[in-house]
């Protein structure tokens, strides 16, 4: 059987260098917050539970999270307040983990860690010794060292920097904040840590010199891609852990044949899945869920959330889609853009045409439909065919409720048309242009709602008196 596995995530500390309202590790990076990333990494391990330590913020940081916490893992909350140090942080947390577990130390402000570096750091513990991991850095000022016996040899203690001496300092070789260890040992080594040190704090760090002296090897996994173990400290740190996540994110999608004008122009905050053959212009935006299937072409300049997108459908420049809860979907071979605006509930059938200065809000298109320029659907359902003219208009909201418009199969609606909801247009039908329709149309006729045209022959136009 495998040592289960329960999952600590110091939180509490104040992130003043970030000088925002916001706890430190609700900040979001690639659309989540910091914590989220960390806790999602600790559902990939599948582990029995994660104990988040919460400080400064509390409240907030534990109702952000509770909101949509991943269902497989337990996820609880303990408060340290107030805060002296990260040993005292993880004493607050010891009645709830049990002795039978390993105890890995995670910090939420630590987003990049890939659950695979964890997976090996914690068969390098196997449920019996503690574990650290560790990292080389050009300039590891300010980090916990990782003091060996000899060079390359035997772990003995970590020393933190403002506590090392000038010997020490020259080690490069940094505690990265993450360890595993035995939960019963970690209980013990708890018990005897003071806080007689530069910062009169309870550092957890002090365990290594338990285990040492306890006879208990101490096993440092070193990796080298640092960005796993980077925190975030201040607004820069932030974009930077920023730019390495979309990056990698970019590879991935390329990786897997996205074609992308440039991978740095490119920010998905959420999920983005593709099929073959998408191919995506430079300074696009996607949030929340969004999938693109086979052959789509997404134009430069576009933000895309919480939508589908059929295969072979072109996103062309500048177009705006958002389909918040409601979600948006754009059927097979459907031309949007460029400058379009879709919203929630916009269900757009296989070949549908939405033009420039077009907003759709939550209307159905059937196959083939087209509005081409400057118009606005909302809570209408449009047969297959519908060409839709320029400038026209659902009056979809009277002011308290809002109504549909129904517009059936091959009906053409004019130029600058009004449709006053709610009302149906029968299939076949024809609105003259500047028509404002009140009253259902019957199929196959031609509406026309608008005041008659008048000619007079011979008009003289009024000319200015010479001076
Ligand atoms: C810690 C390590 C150091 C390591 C570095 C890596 C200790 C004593 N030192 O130092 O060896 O190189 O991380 O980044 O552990 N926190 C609490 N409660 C507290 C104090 C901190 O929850 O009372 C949380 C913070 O919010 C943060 C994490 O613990 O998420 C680390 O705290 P921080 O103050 O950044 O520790 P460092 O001094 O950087
Ligand atoms: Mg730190």
């Amino acid at each position: 059987m495998a040592t289960p596995i329960d999952v600590v995530i110091m939180a509490a500390g104040k992130g003043t260098r970030m000088k925002s309202a916001l706890p430190k590790v609700l900040h979001r990076l690639g659309g989540r917050a910091l914590l989220r990333h960390v806790i999602e990494c600790a559902a990939l391990l599948s582990a029995r539970k994660a104990v988040v330590i919460t400080g400064h913020g509390a409240a907030e940081v534990e109702a952000a999270l509770n909101a949509d916490a991943p269902a497989s893992l337990g996820l609880q909350f303990v408060r340290q307040e107030p805060q002296l140090g990260t040993g005292h942080a993880v004493q607050q947390a010891l009645p709830q983990l049990a002795d039978d577990g390993v105890t890995l130390i995670l910090s939420g402000d630590v987003p990049l860690t890939q659950a695979n570096t964890l997976q090996a750091l914690l068969d390098l513990c196997a449920g019996q010794q503690l574990a650290l991991l560790t990292l080389a850095m050009p300039d590891p000022t300010g980090y916990g060292r990782i003091v060996r016996e000899n060079s390359g040899g035997k772990v003995l203690a970590i020393v933190e920097h403002k506590d090392a001496s000038e010997a020490q300092r020259q080690i490069s070789e940094i505690y990265s904040g993450i360890m595993a260890v035995p939960t019963r040992l970690l209980r013990t080594w708890l018990r005897r840590l003071d806080n007689q040190n530069a910062q009169g704090e309870y550092y957890l760090t002090d365990i290594v010199k338990f285990a040492v002296a306890d006879g208990l090897p101490v096993l440092a996994h070193q990796i080298t891609d640092a960005a796993q173990v980077a925190g975030v400290n201040s607004p820069v740190q932030l974009a930077e852990l920023e730019r390495i996540y979309q990056r990698r994110n970019a590879d991935a999608l390329m990786e897997q044949g996205t074609r992308l004008a440039d991978p740095a122009r490119l920010d998905v905050r959420g999920q983005l899945v593709c099929g073959r053959d998408v191919e995506i212009d430079v300074n696009c935006v996607f949030e929340g869920h969004v999938s693109l299937g086979d052959g789509v072409r997404i134009g430069a300049n576009c933000v895309i959330a919480n939508a589908s997108i059929a295969a072979g459908a072109v996103v062309h420049a500048f177009t705006h889609i958002d389909g918040e809860q409601l979600g948006v979907e754009v059927g097979e071979g459907a031309l949007i853009g460029p400058f379009a605006r879709l919203r929630p509930g916009a269900k757009l059938g296989a070949e549908v045409h939405i033009g420039n200065f077009v907003e759709v809000k939550n209307s159905t298109l059937a196959k083939g439909a087209k509005a081409n320029h400057l118009a606005y659907l909302g809570d209408a359902t449009v047969g297959e065919r519908v060409n839709y003219g320029a400038g026209s208009i659902t009056a979809n909201y009277d002011g308290a409720n809002k109504h549909r418009t129904v517009i059936e199969a091959d009906v053409h609606v004019g130029s600058n048309c009004v449709l006053i909801a709610p009302v149906t247009l029968g299939a076949g039908g024809t609105i003259g242009g500047g028509s404002t329709i009140t009253k259902d149309t019957a199929p196959g006729a031609l509406s026309v709602a608008r005041g008659k045209q008048v000619s007079i022959a011979n008009w003289t136009r009024p000319v200015k008196k010479p001076r």
